[in-house]
């Protein structure tokens, strides 16, 4: 009998408040994940601003976030659109974890990049902002439609994404990066394929 695939992902939000839409939208993933997914979401609240001179001796929750990437199969991230880019978390907690340049644990890592905003454009702008880092990292960004979560007010309630179309097309992306870790580790491809609408 052949074992059941697994996979470890990763999940970061670029947003810490409290009440955060990105973090609700990572909380809806967590709970319709296919089969055999784990997410787990990495809480960048105590990740301290980027300074160089503590790369010798990295604070201890930078450490665990690096440890939390490096044994993980995959990311998920998601960053609001603050001032029509990315937001600072994010690039915070990416800048920390990208070093050493080129050889970093971000090398051939697949990821599967979100936005979000209240406006319905779903933080759009901010995509090429992501792509464009997570490209600089030599990181493996998982081919598909982009998921811009917009509209927020509507499509998040009570902590969660309930927009079907936006969970659904959240799902083809999410498939998308586990068919990238599945090269990225020479995995067998999958048998059956998902619609992507
Ligand atoms: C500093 C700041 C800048 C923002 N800039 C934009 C923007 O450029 N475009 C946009 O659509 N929304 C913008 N917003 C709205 C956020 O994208 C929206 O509130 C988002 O839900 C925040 O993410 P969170 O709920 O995960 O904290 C901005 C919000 C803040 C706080």
């Amino acid at each position: 009998m052949t074992k059941p695939e697994t996979f470890k992902l990763v999940g970061l939000a670029g947003s810490i408040r409290s009440a955060s839409v990105s973090r609700a939208i990572l909380q809806t993933f967590k709970d319709v994940m296919p089969e055999g997914v784990e997410l787990t979401i990495f809480d960048l609240a105590e990740v301290p601003i980027f300074n160089q001179d503590l790369e010798a001796d990295l604070p201890a929750s930078v450490r665990a976030l690096r440890e939390a990437i490096a044994s993980s199969d995959g990311m998920i991230v998601i960053s609001p659109e603050y001032n029509h880019g990315m937001s600072g978390v994010i690039k915070n907690a990416i800048d920390w974890v990208s070093r050493p340049g080129y050889a970093s644990i971000l090398v051939n890592k697949g990821v599967a990049i979100f936005t979000t905003s209240e406006s319905p454009l779903g933080g759009a702008r901010a995509q090429g902002d992501l792509h464009k880092m997570f490209l600089s990292t030599l990181s493996r960004i998982a081919p598909g439609r982009e998921v811009s979560i917009g509209g927020t007010a509507k499509s998040v309630r009570d902590g969660r994404l309930i927009d079907e179309t936006l969970i659904r097309r959240s799902l083809a992306l999410i498939e998308s990066l586990l068919d990238e870790i599945r090269l990225i580790q020479g995995r067998p491809k999958r048998m059956k394929s998902s619609p992507a609408s």
